[in-house]
Formats: structure tokens, C-alpha cells, sequence
């Protein structure tokens, strides 16, 4: 992944300003960027940001000669691995489907050979108008990866799909676009999390019933393959424990799937040692004493069959007893009422070192955003409602000083 370049072209929108973290994902994932600053996007942001957050030059018109004989702009479309548009606004996008070469931006976009992914971000209207839908499905004919804009509360003050996508979930799909990922896990020395192994456990554990019923717990996984994900991003080797979710691997994790509580338990065993893990599954409580072989029959007598249930291992307290413990382990807790004094209860009951304490009275699970509180020895850090990737990567950064520590 070390050594990969990005062509940034920034364009005009009030979400310009995320381009401006993803620049610094972008580095730190040790990639190097060079960014061009649309007519459009030079009101949101200036050059001077993205040259200091960059470290290199900012191009922004065509007929900057001085550029021209430095680099011509065929060289700067061609130097990169990857051009990433973003925000790519309906403008661009029709510029781009059409091939129209009007500006330094439009003409590296019609004059590169390299792949190209744009990340749109516009009102929900402009998203949804026909001849924006007809631009997108155009572009992705032509090979351009049109990522999805995320849903919710816009700028403008309307709601709907057209917000820029959260900038750590465009670094992981832009992870993904190298090397179909696996680059991602060579190690590197310079990461904060290089040479570490990191246990993360997510999603629900499927208890059979019988070949066609289980008892579960709701769990989407999100926050958990975010939190892997994130980590990997940090240089960490990651052994993902994963319940059934419908999730896809992120970039860098080896992910070993699992069915039940006992299954997660073994697998967990089989992964240690780690320096840390984190231990984000909805574990079910409970599994039936003995799963039936054949599917249960209705008796037609109105009388349910009584399931007998037996008490599943508790994976987290067991690992935190275990002289295999990982120097930091981590839990969660989610929680509908008193959440926080819960969260304590279960940290001193459990003996993780931290346990991140969520919400879930509203709709935390199988949602995009999460508000946590992180409890320790030394206190409760409370953190405001965020997009789960974000909770990740602070999550993951946490992680990375407490070992560096
Ligand atoms: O008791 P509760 O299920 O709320 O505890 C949540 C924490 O314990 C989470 O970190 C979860 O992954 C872990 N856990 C576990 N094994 C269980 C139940 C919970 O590892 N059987």
C-alpha cells in the first residue's frame, strides 16, 4: 500500500471540507496525494489547506503554465494510481459522463488511463433527478466506481440519500481498490499498530433449535467490521471472530467465521496470542440444552414445545481470567437504561479494561451512527453521536496509544 498515489480532485460543495480529512486517512495509510481544486471547490476550501495537509502542490487551472512546463497535465492524470473525485458534484459527474473537458479537472479526468472513482455528494433532489441517475449509470458502464451516497439530515436542510459518505468509509473503499485489498496487509513498519495482533469479535451467535430455528441476538456487525477494519488501516494484524452477518470482509482482516457461542469461544482460543482484543459480539445468553436433529413439528393441538435452555460461555470473562489475556481487553455493553452504571458493574463483573457502553434504546442496532461512552479505572469518556466508521477509527487510535503506552 506504501508508495501508492492519489490524484484528489476536489469539487465544488459544502462537503469539501471531508476531503480535507480524507486527505490525512490518506496518508497515514502511507499513500502519497496530489489534489486539483475545481473553480467550484476554491470556494469552500482554499489551495493553501490542501497544499499543507498534502505536502505537495495544488493544481488548480489548466492554464497555470508554469505547471504546464513543470508537469504537463497529461503526466499529472497519468502519474497516479487512482484518481479519486470528491465530492464529485452532479455538475462534474455530467461533465464527466459526457466527456467534457472544460477545466483542469474535466480534462485529467478524460485524459487518464488509471481508475477513476468518484464520491458524490449533492442535494437529495439533484441525487435523485433523472438525468443525475442516467450520469451515474453511465459512468459506471465506463468503468468509473460510483461510490453510494450516504442517507440523512443535508446541509440545505432536506433529508435523503446525497451526503458525502462518512471520509474513513471512502479510505476503506479506496483500500479495496488496490490489489483486491490484500496490499493492505503488508505489514508496515512506520503504522502506529505495526507488528500488533488485534482479536476482534463481532455480530450475533446463532444458538440452534432445531436445522431451520435459532435464538440470536440483533446485531448488523457494522460496528465491529468497522472497528477490525479501522485497525487494519492502523498496520494491525487482525483475526476477525465473526457471527453470521451479511457484511463484507474489510480490507487486510482475516475473518473466521463462526455459528454459535461455543464455536465463537474455540475460535477465539485459537486465536490468541493477540496484544489486544476487542470484543464487540452480541453473544447470545443462551443456546437450547440439546438442538433437535429434525425440524420441530407443529402438533395441531395449539400446545408450543417447551425449549429447555443451557447458559452459553461468556467469552469476554473467560479471556479476561485466561493466562493467555491480551494486555488490553476491551468489552461492550449495550444497554437500554442506566447505561453507564451498567457498564461499570460489568467492567469490575467481566474484567475487561475498558468496556464501551452504547445506547440501544433507539436505533443503534443495524444503524449507521453510535453515541459511546468509553468506561475505565480512570473515569467515563462520553463521545457525541457519530457515523460508526468514525467511532472505528477513534476507537482503533485509542487502542494504538494505550499500547504504545
Ligand atoms: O453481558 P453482556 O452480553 O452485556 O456483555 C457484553 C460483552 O460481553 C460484550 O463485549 C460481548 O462481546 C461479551 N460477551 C461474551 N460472551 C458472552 C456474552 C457477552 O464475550 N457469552
Amino acid at each position: 500500500m506504501s508508495g501508492k498515489r492519489i490524484l484528489l480532485i476536489v469539487g465544488g460543495g459544502i462537503a469539501a471540507y471531508k476531503a480535507c480529512e480524507l486527505i490525512r486517512l490518506i496518508r497515514k495509510a502511507g499513500m502519497a496525494v496530489r489534489c486539483v481544486l475545481t473553480d467550484g471547490g476554491s470556494q469552500f476550501i482554499t489551495p493553501m489547506t490542501l497544499a499543507a495537509l498534502s505536502e505537495q502542490p495544488v493544481h488548480t487551472s489548466l492554464w497555470d503554465l508554469k505547471n504546464e512546463a513543470e508537469m504537463g497535465h497529461i503526466r499529472l492524470s497519468r502519474e497516479a494510481d487512482l484518481v479519486v473525485v470528491c465530492p464529485a458534484t452532479a455538475d462534474l459527474m455530467a461533465k464527466m459522463a459526457n466527456g467534457i473537458s472544460d477545466s483542469l479537472a474535466t480534462t485529467l479526468l478524460l485524459a487518464t488511463d488509471k481508475p477513476v472513482m468518484a464520491v458524490p455528494a449533492m442535494n437529495v433532489r439533484m441525487w435523485q433527478h433523472a438525468a443525475t441517475q442516467r450520469n451515474v449509470q453511465r459512468l459506471r458502464d465506463d468503468g468509473v466506481i460510483v461510490l453510494d451516497p450516504d442517507q440523512g439530515a443535508m446541509a440545505c436542510g432536506e433529508y435523503g440519500p446525497g451526503r458525502l459518505p462518512e471520509p474513513e468509509a471512502i479510505m476503506r473503499a479506496i483500500l479495496a481498490q488496490f490489489d483486491g485489498g490484500h496490499a493492505a496487509a503488508a505489514p508496515r513498519a512506520d503504522l502506529p499498530l505495526a507488528g500488533r495482533h488485534v482479536l476482534v469479535t463481532a455480530g450475533p451467535t446463532h444458538e440452534p433449535i432445531d436445522p431451520v430455528r435459532y435464538i440470536a441476538n440483533r446485531s448488523s456487525g457494522k460496528q465491529g467490521y468497522a472497528i477490525a477494519g479501522a485497525l487494519a488501516m492502523l498496520g494491525a494484524r487482525v483475526t476477525l471472530v465473526s457471527g453470521p452477518v451479511t457484511l463484507s470482509t474489510p480490507v487486510g482482516v482475516t475473518r473466521v467465521d463462526v455459528e454459535s457461542a461455543r464455536e465463537m469461544a474455540a475460535a477465539v482460543d485459537a486465536a490468541l496470542p493477540a496484544d489486544a482484543a476487542v470484543m464487540v459480539a452480541a453473544v447470545a445468553d443462551w443456546r437450547t440444552d440439546s438442538a433437535a436433529a429434525t425440524k420441530i413439528k407443529k402438533t395441531g393441538d395449539g400446545v408450543p414445545p417447551t425449549l429447555s435452555l443451557a447458559e452459553n460461555p461468556d467469552i469476554l470473562a473467560t479471556l479476561c481470567r485466561s493466562d493467555k489475556r491480551p494486555g488490553l481487553v476491551i468489552g461492550f455493553a449495550a444497554e437500554t437504561n442506566d447505561v453507564i452504571a451498567h457498564a461499570e458493574a460489568k467492567r469490575l463483573r467481566k474484567g475487561p479494561d475498558w468496556i464501551i457502553a452504547n445506547d440501544v434504546s433507539g436505533d443503534v442496532m443495524g444503524g449507521d451512527r453510535n453515541s459511546v461512552h468509553i468506561v475505565t479505572a480512570a473515569g467515563v469518556e462520553s463521545w457525541d453521536d457519530q457515523p460508526k466508521d468514525v467511532v472505528a477509527m477513534k476507537i482503533a487510535e485509542r487502542i494504538a496509544a494505550a499500547l504504545a503506552s
